[in-house]
């Protein structure tokens, strides 16, 4: 088994977005690991939220690697403007396509690490054949399209099946959750496997960042 150490993601969408720069600035120095970045383009998910304009000052502003979380249809056309504003990973969902695996290869090629994303209802059927060639699987823990959303719990049993999984593979795959993660749903994710934890109003809805990184991260 492949021991990870815990990533804490700090899901932008829940930020305040009249202060944009602060809130980055104030989660970078309470101890988030990476900004994870949420586009959605209102035909694959129902909700637009941001897109290259705000992802490239994000870039600029922040330290930490973007982790940029694809909810959009035609992934390919935003593959090389993202590597362009210099993110970190494009994870994107392998049901917007019928080449993933092309996807794959055309995100790899750029030099950013590749993810790929289920939502609660697609079985890992999805990303068998694929686990060998991402860096990441994010396992989607609410249906994909909006910020604070409740935890699905029926998605640990899946959560277990993964880490199962990934640890025959010789490679470290990451491991990550996204969706409703507080303190509380994130101990049961990483108990059933999870090594990488989204969370966006846990954060930025919290009185202390600080405090409530450092509660996931012990979680
Ligand atoms: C939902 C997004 C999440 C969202 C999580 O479609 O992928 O990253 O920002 O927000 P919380 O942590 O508030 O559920
Ligand atoms: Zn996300």
């Amino acid at each position: 088994m492949l021991a990870q150490n815990i990533v804490v993601a700090a899901s932008v969408l829940a930020a305040d977005f009249l202060k944009l720069g602060e809130e980055v600035a104030a989660v970078t120095a309470a101890g988030a690991d990476w900004l994870h970045v949420d586009v959605m383009d209102n035909h694959y998910v129902p909700n637009l939220s941001f897109g290259l304009p705000v992802c490239s000052a994000l870039a600029r502003a922040s330290t930490l690697p973007l982790d940029v979380h694809l909810m959009t249809e035609r992934v390919e056309t935003l593959i090389e403007p993202f590597a362009a504003i210099g993110a970190a990973r494009i994870t994107f969902h392998p049901d917007t396509t019928a080449h993933a695996d092309r996807m794959i290869q055309a995100i790899r090629v750029t030099g950013m690490e590749v993810g790929v994303a289920l939502n609660p209802a697609m079985p890992l059927a999805w990303i068998e054949e694929l686990i060998a060639q991402v860096d990441l699987v994010l396992l989607m823990t609410v249906n994909p399209g909006f910020g604070g959303q409740q935890f699905i719990p029926s998605v640990l049993t899946k959560i277990a099946a993964l880490r199962a999984q990934i640890d025959t593979t010789d490679r470290p795959v990451r491991l990550q959750v996204d969706g409703g993660i507080n303190a509380e749903s994130a101990q049961q994710c990483r108990q059933a496997g999870a090594d990488t934890l989204v969370a966006g109003n846990a954060i930025f809805s919290s009185s202390d960042y600080a405090a409530t990184i450092r509660a996931l991260r012990s979680s």
